[in-house]
């Protein structure tokens, strides 16, 4: 695997690949898997989708400092290059970028992101300026590495909505791929972050998850949008280790939270359900989701 750290030569080296329209069987399509490092199972599972997609598989690992709207959160982030480097290997991983912040922000950005009704919900309204920074850096990574395919985690599925609103809006010529949520045998979503976890937190993390799957049961015996969304959250209060932002049941595509009053029967079959959850054990943040066709 190629490890390359600065601009210019990541645009020297991905040059030959696409340049080669001429000698059509020669053109290589190039898939990207943008993270921030830390990589576990899911991110390997991204790379695996790249390889099935694409012919020549190109992963960032760049911690980015504007997406951070808590500089603790920011210092914390967990950092493993050395592994992370041996399971991209593994995994068939053609090309790692892997700039630092001097690469990558010159000078100070001065560019602002603005999403309006995808960012003022749920993530977007916890975490002040958290997308204009995702946005950012992932244009910035896109306009870089210029791949067909770019693949994120369904975990994060408000960014997703915002990344395709962005590949729509500005015409990216990509590709974009949602994978499905790679959880631990308890159920936890499978993130970077579940590595600062104490024993204690490991121990109830999967409450998360088992909160979802009560709000779907709710939703399922026919009870309110409300009545099922309130199950969740005492779900999670009943224990005082969580502190809990929100658990919100949107409309997949548009994000937006459901009338409280409706009832899964009213609701037109062709609209997909998400039930999303953010909460913190300690210091942690976790979020997760599912969606319900
Ligand atoms: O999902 C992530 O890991 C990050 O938000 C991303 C897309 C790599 C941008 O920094």
């Amino acid at each position: 695997m190629k490890v390359i750290e600065k601009i210019d030569e990541l645009r020297l080296y991905l040059e030959p690949l696409r340049c080669k329209i001429s000698e059509k069987k020669s053109q290589k399509t190039i898939g990207f898997v943008p993270t921030m490092g830390a990589l576990h199972k899911g991110h390997i599972s991204l790379i695996k989708e790249a390889k099935k997609k694409s012919d020549f598989v190109v992963c960032s690992i760049f911690v980015n400092p504007l997406q951070f709207n808590n500089t603790g959160d920011f210092t914390n982030y967990p950092i493993s290059l050395e592994k992370d480097k041996k399971m991209l290997e593994k995994a068939g991983c053609d090309l790692l970028f892997l700039p630092n912040s001097d690469t990558m922000y010159q000078n100070p950005v001065r560019t602002k992101m603005a999403f309006e009704a995808l960012d003022n919900v749920m993530e977007g309204t916890h975490r002040q300026g958290h997308f204009s920074g995702v946005g950012i850096v992932v244009a910035k990574l896109f306009n870089l590495v210029e791949p067909d395919h770019a693949f994120f985690g369904q975990k994060d599925l408000q960014q997703f909505a915002i990344i395709q609103q962005m590949v729509n809006d500005l015409s990216f010529p990509i590709e974009l791929h949602c994978c499905t949520i790679k959880r631990e045998e308890d159920g936890l979503a499978m993130s970077s972050r579940n590595r600062r976890l104490d024993e204690d937190q490991r121990i109830i993390a999967p409450k998360v998850y088992e909160s979802l799957i009560l709000t779907k049961k709710m939703l399922k015996k026919g009870e309110s949008v409300e009545k099922s969304q309130q199950a969740g959250i005492s779900y999670l209060d009943k224990y005082k280790e969580f502190e809990t932002e929100y658990l919100e049941i949107v409309d997949a595509s548009t994000l937006q939270p459901l009338a409280p009053k409706k009832k899964l029967k009213k609701i037109d079959s062709a609209t997909r359900i998400a039930i999303c959850v953010a909460t913190k054990l300690g210091d942690i943040r976790l979020i997760d989701n599912i969606i319900i066709d």
